[in-house]
């Protein structure tokens, strides 16, 4: 079974957050990014991932009456593609909309508000409710906290199992072998098959969560924080086997982490997020090398550096994230940029290709 893969989780979708048509621009106003009409993408076949102008804005309803009053855009317009069998970072800080993003492009979140997801080229929105179960086994998520995600009354083999058995995925003689393979290839004994979660370190947790999406077969993991509530010691272990699976079972991971450094060890791409859009966006080596954009050198400059008499200027960012309910006019980092002018006020800046692969979002790339 070496090149069978895992199993996915059956997530509900949320009741359907109104998606609200986005305005269009008066013709007098300058057009922004975040309203100019969507210029729809053709599937290019190297990517497994196209993501086109996608928006997720949360309705907040107030008064007596539960009127929507206002809406968190909490993803507000983000574009990137993903190379099959690679995998891309997303940072930013919290709240930016990292986990938005990963659950809307699984359609974990009820409806989307504007944009496109494309998987293998399929819109992942335009799929009725019984096309979209083989799918769910093809996108997979592993979660940040191992230990909520996992049903504390189940034993571990049936954890793993359950979703198999749903999908139909192996016959029932081969399904004890198929879930013993998908266990050892994760790091678990057979024997843990009849413990329960709260009888696991949290390290081993996390491989449990891991082996129950692998053993859907998936090709698209979003992994949010796999590590961050991991003791630093079995961090590494949890990347490798990530890593080692993604090997050899051509896996694509969209890799959420405000962990910069653990970033740059496992991501092909990064892609830096602020207040629900990516505003830097390329190859890690170009990213760590040459961070353009002011948030992201800010970012990277409170990464330790090993070497003592290397001395970094630590860029110091004022004031907290604004509320995506109400995000600052023009550039949305204006309120926390050095480099700030009037126009930044005012007009959102659009994004360019500064190298080959390499995009930002920031008028100080405008020539
Ligand atoms: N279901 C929801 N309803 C309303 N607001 C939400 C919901 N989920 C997330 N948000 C808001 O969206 C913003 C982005 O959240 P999230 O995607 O969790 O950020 P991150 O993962 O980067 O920390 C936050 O302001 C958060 O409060
Ligand atoms: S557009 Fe202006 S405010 Fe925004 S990051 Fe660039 S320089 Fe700073
Ligand atoms: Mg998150």
């Amino acid at each position: 079974m070496e090149d069978e893969k895992i199993i996915a989780p059956v997530e509900s979708a949320e009741p359907n957050e109104a998606a609200q048509p986005v305005e269009a621009a008066e013709p007098e106003k300058v057009i922004t990014p975040a309203e100019e009409p969507l210029v729809p993408v053709q599937y290019d076949p190297q990517y497994i991932l196209m993501v086109n102008g996608l928006k997720k804005h949360f309705p907040i309803k107030g008064g007596m009456f539960s009127k929507t009053v206002g809406y968190v855009k909490a993803v507000d317009g983000v574009t990137f593609n993903l190379k099959r069998g690679t995998t891309m970072g997303l940072v930013g800080e919290s709240g930016c909309g990292k986990t938005t993003t990963g659950r809307v492009i699984l359609r974990l979140s009820g409806e989307k508000t504007a944009g496109q997801v494309l998987f293998n080229g399929q819109e992942v929105y335009d799929l009725s409710p019984k096309e979209m179960r083989p799918l769910r086994t093809k996108m997979q998520i592993i979660f940040q906290d191992p230990f909520s995600s996992l049903s504390p009354r189940l034993p571990v083999g049936e954890i793993i199992g359950e979703a198999v058995r749903e999908h139909n995925l192996v016959s029932k003689e081969d399904f004890n072998d198929y879930i013993d393979q998908v266990m050892d290839n994760c790091g678990l004994q057979p024997f843990h098959k009849d413990r329960y979660p709260h009888e696991f370190s949290g390290g081993q947790r996390q491989r449990i969560c891991i082996a129950r999406a692998l053993a859907l077969n998936p090709e698209f993991v979003v992994c949010d924080e796999p590590v961050s509530a991991l003791d630093v010691s079995i961090q590494a272990q949890i990347i490798n086997l990530l890593a080692d699976l993604q090997d050899k079972y051509k896996l694509t991971y969209l890799f959420i982490s405000h962990d910069l450094s653990v970033v740059e060890h496992i991501s092909d791409t990064v892609g830096v997020m602020y207040l629900g859009n990516l505003v830097e966006y390329g190859s890690t080596e170009d990213i760590f090398r040459n961070p353009l954009h002011p948030y992201t050198k800010a970012l990277f400059s409170a990464i330790p550096v090993p070497d003592p008499t290397v001395k970094m200027k630590r860029i110091v960012l004022e004031g907290s994230i604004p509320s995506p309910a109400n995000p600052p006019s023009g550039c949305k980092f204006h309120t926390r940029c050095e480099h700030c002018t009037q126009r930044c006020k005012e007009e959102v800046p659009q994004q360019r290709e500064i190298e080959p692969g390499h995009y930002v979002v920031c008028h100080l790339y405008d020539q």
